[in-house]
C-alpha cells in the first residue's frame, strides 16, 4: 500500500539552508518582500533570487507557479525554487502551487520555507497528492528517497492538521492503488483481502460469500457474476467513531473488477480500460481508510459489491430474468448493463440491514455521462435538494468536478419490461439518467441519497488536477470533507 510521504516538521532555522537538501523552495507574495530565508539566499547567491523575481519570465507565470534557479552560488542544493504565490487568498490557489512543486522535485529531498502560515494546509495537500507513482510492475524501480521538511514559524500549531491531510491523501493512494491494479491481480478474492486488512485500522470488515448472497436473495447481484470463476462477493466495512445512537451514512460502490460486457461482449478497442470497473468501490474503500486514519467521530458503512463480468458457458444471457433482494424482477436487455443489477442488491441491503440516516452510492456506470460531461465532472443525481447541496459544497471546496443532473419519472417509463417488473437498460438516449432511475428503483421512500457517476473522473488518460494519469481518486476528498463537516459529532 502506498503511503503519502514522510514530512518533517521543522522550527525556523538559517542554518538548515547551507544542509544538503536536493531543492530549496520559498514562497514569494506580490510584494515581492523577501522573507528571511529569501534575504539569505540572495545574498548566498550574490542576489540571483531578487534578479529572478524581477525577470520577465517571473513577471509571465502565473499563481502558484515556480521559477527555478538552478545550482545557486555557494549554496549546497541544487536547486532554488520561487514559487509564485501573489493570491494568497485562494485555497485552489495554493494547492496548484504544491502540485507544481510536487511535479518539479520527483525523488529528491526538499526544504520548504512556508513564511506565513495561511493556506500552508492546502499547499501541503497539493503536494503530497501529486507525490505519486504507481510503478508496481515496472521491473526497473527507482529506489526512492523522497522527502520533505516543512519550516514553519510555528510547527507544533500545524502538526494536527499536517496528521489530518496525511489521512486524507492516504485514503486517495489507496484508492488510486486499488483502481491501477490490473484485473488478473486484483481479483475479487484479492480485493476482499486488501479490505479485509483495514481491520488493523479499527475498521469492522465482514465478507459475505456467495452462499450467503444467495441465501439473502441479492440473485441480481449473482447473475453478473455468474460467468466467472472468480467469485463473487460483498464485503461490509463498518467505522463507528460517532454515537452508539447515531444512524450511520452509508456508502455503497460499484465494484466490478473487469467488465468485459460479458454475452453482451464490448468491442476489444479500450476493453483494457474495464480493469478500473471497480472505481466505485475503490472510492468507498479509500474514503473508509481515511476516516479510520484520522479516527473521525463519525458513524459510517461502506458496502462494496465484488464481481467479475465474463462471457462463458455459465454466464448470464440476454433476456435473462433474475429476481433481485428487493423481490422485483429484472429482465437483463443488455449483460453489460451490470453495474445497476449489482447496486441494486447491495443498495438494498445496506437500507434494510442499517437503516442509514442517508446513502451514496458511486459507480462507473455509463459511457453516457462522459458523453455529456467528459473527464471534468463526476454526474450527480439526487432525490434530496439539501443533501444534494452539501455535497456538491464539499465538492468544490475539495476542487473535485461534480455536476448535477435530472431524475423524472418521464425517464423512469423507459425501463419498462413487457415480461418483468423492469428491463436493465433504457436506450441509447440520456442514458446516464435512465441507469439512475433504475437505481433509484430500489431506493426507499424518503431515504435521501445521492448517487454519482464516476466513469469520467475515476481514471483518465492524460494527468488530472492532483494525480499523473490513470486512477485519480476522485471522491474520496469529498466524502471525507462532506462527512467531517455534516455527518461527525460536535470536535
Ligand atoms: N462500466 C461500464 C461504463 C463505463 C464506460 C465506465 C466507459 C467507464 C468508461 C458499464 O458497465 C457499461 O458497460 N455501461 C453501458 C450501459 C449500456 C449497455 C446501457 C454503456 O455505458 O455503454
Ligand atoms: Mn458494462
Ligand atoms: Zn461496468
Amino acid at each position: 500500500m502506498q503511503t503519502s510521504i514522510d514530512v518533517k516538521l521543522t522550527e525556523y532555522d538559517l542554518k538548515l539552508i547551507e544542509k544538503d537538501y536536493d531543492r530549496i523552495s520559498v514562497l514569494i507574495d506580490d510584494t515581492k518582500k523577501l522573507n528571511r530565508v529569501c534575504r539569505r539566499i540572495n545574498k548566498l547567491t550574490k542576489g540571483a533570487v531578487v534578479r529572478a523575481i524581477n525577470s520577465d519570465e517571473y513577471e509571465k507565470k502565473s499563481c502558484g507557479e515556480v521559477l527555478s534557479i538552478s545550482f545557486p552560488g555557494s549554496i549546497t542544493a541544487k536547486y532554488i525554487d520561487l514559487i509564485k504565490w501573489v493570491k494568497p487568498g485562494q485555497l485552489h490557489d495554493a494547492r496548484k502551487a504544491g502540485v507544481n512543486l510536487a511535479k518539479l522535485s520527483g525523488d529528491s529531498s526538499v526544504l520548504i520555507y512556508i513564511g506565513s502560515q495561511k493556506f500552508s494546509a492546502d499547499f501541503i495537500k497539493g503536494y503530497l497528492l501529486r507525490q505519486y507513482s504507481f510503478s508496481e510492475y515496472k521491473t526497473s524501480k527507482i529506489t526512492k528517497s523522497r522527502s520533505a521538511t516543512l519550516m514553519l514559524n510555528k510547527p507544533l500549531d500545524f502538526k494536527k492538521s499536517l496528521e489530518e491531510i496525511k489521512a486524507t491523501v492516504d485514503g486517495v493512494f489507496f484508492t488510486r492503488d486499488l483502481v491501477n491494479e490490473p484485473a488478473n491481480i486484483l481479483t475479487t478474492v484479492e480485493f476482499s483481502k486488501r479490505l479485509q486488512k483495514l481491520s488493523t485500522l479499527g475498521i469492522e470488515v465482514e465478507v459475505l460469500e456467495e452462499k450467503q448472497l444467495s441465501d439473502l436473495g441479492m440473485n441480481a447481484l449473482l447473475g453478473v457474476g455468474q460467468g466467472s470463476a472468480n467469485p463473487s462477493k460483498v464485503v461490509v466495512m463498518s467505522w463507528k467513531g460517532g454515537a452508539k445512537s447515531v444512524q450511520p451514512l452509508a456508502l455503497v460502490g460499484k465494484g466490478v473488477v473487469f467488465d468485459t460486457g460479458g454475452i453482451s461482449l464490448k468491442p476489444a478497442g479500450g476493453m483494457e480500460e474495464m480493469t478500473m470497473d471497480m472505481g466505485g468501490a475503490g472510492v468507498v474503500a479509500g474514503t473508509m481508510l481515511a476516516l479510520a486514519k484520522r479516527k473521525a467521530k463519525a458513524n459510517v458503512i461502506g458496502l462494496v459489491g465484488l464481481v467479475e463480468n465474463m462471457p462463458s458457458s455459465t454466464a448470464q444471457r440476454p433476456g435473462d430474468i433474475v429476481k433481485s433482494m428487493k423481490g422485483e424482477t429484472i429482465e437483463v436487455i443488455n449483460t453489460d448493463a451490470e453495474g445497476r443489477l449489482v447496486l441494486s442488491d447491495v443498495l438494498w441491503y445496506a437500507q434494510e440491514r442499517f437503516k442509514p440516516s442517508g446513502i451514496i452510492d458511486l459507480a462507473t456506470l455509463t459511457g453516457a455521462i462522459i458523453v455529456g460531461l467528459g473527464y471534468e465532472n463526476a454526474g450527480v443525481f439526487s432525490n434530496d435538494d439539501n443533501f444534494c447541496k452539501t455535497f456538491m459544497n464539499a465538492a468544490a471546496l475539495e476542487n473535485e468536478g461534480a455536476w448535477r443532473m435530472p431524475l423524472a419519472p418521464a425517464y423512469d417509463k423507459k425501463l419498462k419490461s413487457r415480461l418483468a417488473d423492469m428491463k436493465n437498460v433504457g436506450g441509447r438516449d440520456a442514458g446516464a439518467i435512465t441507469a439512475a432511475q433504475f437505481i433509484q428503483r430500489f431506493i426507499k421512500k424518503d431515504m435521501p441519497w445521492i448517487h454519482l457517476d464516476i466513469a469520467g473522473v475515476a481514471h483518465t488518460k492524460s494527468e488530472s488536477t492532483y494525480a499523473p494519469s490513470g486512477a485519480t481518486g476522485w471522491g474520496v476528498m469529498s466524502l471525507n470533507r462532506l462527512i467531517s463537516d455534516k455527518f461527525e459529532d460536535i470536535k
